[in-house]
């Protein structure tokens, strides 16, 4: 009797890294004094409620594209690889404007990758830490040698300035990291999940085709901004999100004394430090805030607060980072990872 084909996968089981970080803000600083008045607010009460003092909003010409570009060019060079090497490109985003298709591909092809696999991830705020995970699991699994993870907003296109709840909130720019083979593990098991009981609490307030409308029923015309029940989920990253963060921890097999980074999506300053506080994190472990300065930018908070920390000189090379990163759907992803 014959035996049907084996199938072969050439490529053994090896481990992954962050090989490479870039990182592109915005040029155009907004201070909390411009925004204040559509929302009726004061720079007093959004530092005290989020922590935020400015962030930075995109120009026309700081596109999806441009800022991926920018950032993924400077992960690329501090790898030491050529954008031909790259495999894989991911793009993490919930402020693409074009459903299909992927940002990815364009950027792909702009870098010099030769026909790289390309695609986007929407997981909202935890799209970064959702990216890394998927491409060190290629590079693990030898699906890809090196996997390009970018995480990239333009939330100043799809936030309502007039939206108490959201306008001093959102804000724009990219990260970008290359991962990589390795001889050791560069990059811990992923701890990650979602809530979609909780599907409302943040989210795109309608979908296109009631913006569109039909003869019958006419759509609202107008650009279908972020909507957020902000208290419910502050409780939630608050106390739920410490929790996650110690499990990546354990399955890593570190303890919070290891740690030397603790690198959490920027959504509000009080929730880093509830998290902080939660996980009883030592004195010793330098957080980033970065949210201070950048705003909250969704997908691309993590690789640009970890940039925040290496240019002040409070992380290195080598260093062991915790990424945690949250937020609509209720989707959620943490990592424990060596700085490249
Ligand atoms: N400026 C000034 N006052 C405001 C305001 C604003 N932008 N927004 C709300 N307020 C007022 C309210 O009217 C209310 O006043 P009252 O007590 O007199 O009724 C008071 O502030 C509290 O309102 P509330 O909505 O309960 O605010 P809050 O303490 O929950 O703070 C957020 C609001 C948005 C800062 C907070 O909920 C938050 O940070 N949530 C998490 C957001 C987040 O991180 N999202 C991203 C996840 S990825």
């Amino acid at each position: 009797m014959t035996q049907p084909p084996v199938i072969s996968h050439p490529v053994a089981p090896r481990e992954s890294a962050i090989l490479g970080l870039g990182v592109y803000r915005p040029s155009r600083i907004v201070p909390n004094s411009e925004v204040v008045e559509a929302i009726d607010s004061s720079d007093e009460w959004i530092q005290q409620r989020s922590g935020i003092k400015q962030r930075r909003w995109a120009t026309p010409d700081e596109t999806i594209e441009m800022m991926s570009q920018a950032a993924a060019e400077q992960a690329i060079a501090q790898a030491g690889i050529s954008g031909e090497q790259i495999d894989c490109v991911i793009v993490a985003t919930l402020s693409y404007m074009l459903n299909t298709p992927a940002a990815a591909a364009k950027i792909a092809f702009e870098l010099g990758t030769k026909h790289a696999a390309a695609f986007d991830i929407s997981a909202a705020c935890a799209g970064f830490s959702y990216a890394l995970a998927v491409g060190s699991d290629l590079v693990r699994a030898g699906s890809a040698r090196y996997a390009l993870v970018i995480g990239v907003e333009r939330l100043s296109d799809v936030t309502d300035p007039t939206d108490r709840g959201t306008a001093f909130i959102f804000a724009d720019g990219a990260g970008a990291v290359v991962v990589g083979p390795s001889d050791t593990v560069g990059v811990g098991p992923v701890v990650w999940g979602s809530d979609g009981e909780q599907f409302d609490l943040i989210r795109q307030r309608e979908d296109w085709r009631d913006v569109i409308g039909t003869p019958e029923q006419p759509g609202s015309g107008r650009m279908p901004h972020l909507v957020m029940h902000g208290n419910p989920v502050f409780r939630w990253a608050s106390f739920a999100m410490a929790k996650v963060a110690l499990e990546a921890l354990d399955r890593a097999g570190v303890s919070v004394d290891d740690l030397d980074l603790f690198v959490p999506h920027q959504a509000n300053m009080r929730i880093t430090d509830a998290m902080a506080r939660s996980m009883k994190l030592p004195e010793h472990v330098r957080i980033a805030r970065d949210i201070a300065e950048q705003g909250n930018t969704s997908a691309a908070s993590i690789p640009l607060a970890l940039d925040r920390l290496i240019r002040d000189g409070e992380a290195k090379s080598g260093d062991l980072a915790l990424f945690i990163a949250f937020g609509a759907g209720l989707a959620y992803a943490a990592q424990v990872v060596r700085i490249p």
